[in-house]
């Protein structure tokens, strides 16, 4: 059916499967807020660096199909690699500046670039009225809101909030790799975090010691941090002095698995213990 022709609002929900109840969050509010919703599956090499975990990222069909049925889901796209790069295929894009550039961009070069081919590719293909996101991507988001305004696709792009575990992890396709002793150390995540808005609570307004209290905290329980940063929400330039709506993300790796979270000063609640 013509979903534009018949009136029909369109929801998106662009994922790479290996759905959880944080796909399920974007779902959820996608039905209760379109006429129609499509959600996608399609692990994304073009997004993969060479030595990441394409080959390992887990891949759980009958599961994904299972729970759109019961979210209510009116249609899955489920494309191969050469529907969406058919042989031949020349056209870049290019997420230019810090935005692309710095911080998951740097610890993952090419990666926005590849998101941003995609993203293009499934919108104009399905012609979504609103296309929806989780914040944990927070630099993604930036990413795919920048790029849907740079190439006028008359989409509005609906950014919904993490959802945690109860030990306040945010809830990631990845957090399958953790061994269970792993998935005990990390939770320093969600509690550096949580100290860091008790910090910045209490009166604390110096970014690099916002960054540090979050730092040591994760390097205290063993992980290796990528990066810790203080950033305004748009560009994702960093700042000196912390103020309400910046935003402190992160990534760091246990063993080999590599997690991100993000959280907004003076916008989102501790993720765990209260933030002392
Ligand atoms: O967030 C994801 O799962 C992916 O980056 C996305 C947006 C589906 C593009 O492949």
């Amino acid at each position: 059916m013509d979903c534009h022709n018949a009136g029909l609002s369109v929801g998106m929900v662009p994922t790479m499967g290996a759905l959880h109840a944080g796909h399920r969050s974007l779902i959820d509010r996608a039905v209760a807020e379109n006429d129609r919703v499509v959600v996608t599956i399609f692990v994304n090499p073009a997004q993969f660096g060479p030595n990441e975990d394409f080959a390992r990222y887990p891949r759980t069909m009958d599961a994904d199909l299972a729970m759109l049925g019961a979210a209510g889901v009116h249609a899955a796209f489920v494309p191969s690699v050469e529907t969406m790069y058919p042989p031949g295929l020349v056209t870049r894009l290019d997420i230019a500046g810090p935005l692309g550039s710095r911080l998951e961009g740097a610890s993952r070069p090419g990666h926005f670039n590849g998101v941003a081919l995609v993203v293009t590719k499934l919108l104009v293909a399905g012609l979504p009225h609103r296309a929806y996101f989780g914040q944990k991507d927070v630099q993604q988001c930036a990413v795919v809101c920048r790029l849907v305004r740079d190439l006028d696709i008359g989409v509005e792009i609906v950014v919904c909030p993490t959802i945690r575990d109860t030990d306040g992890l945010a809830i990631s396709s990845r957090n399958r790799y953790l061994s269970p002793e792993d998935r005990v150390r990390a939770t320093a995540i969600p509690s550096s975090l949580a100290m860091a808005i008790g910090r910045f609570e209490a009166g604390e307004r110096d970014a690099t010691a916002l960054a540090t209290t979050v730092r040591s905290c994760l390097e205290n329980a063993g992980l290796d941090v990528e990066y810790v940063a203080v950033v305004r929400a748009d560009d994702f330039t960093e700042v000196e002095k912390a103020a309400p709506t910046n935003q402190i993300v992160l990534a760091a790796r246990i063993g080999s698995t590599r997690l991100i979270d993000v959280v907004r000063l003076g916008v989102d609640t501790a993720p765990v213990g209260g933030g002392v």
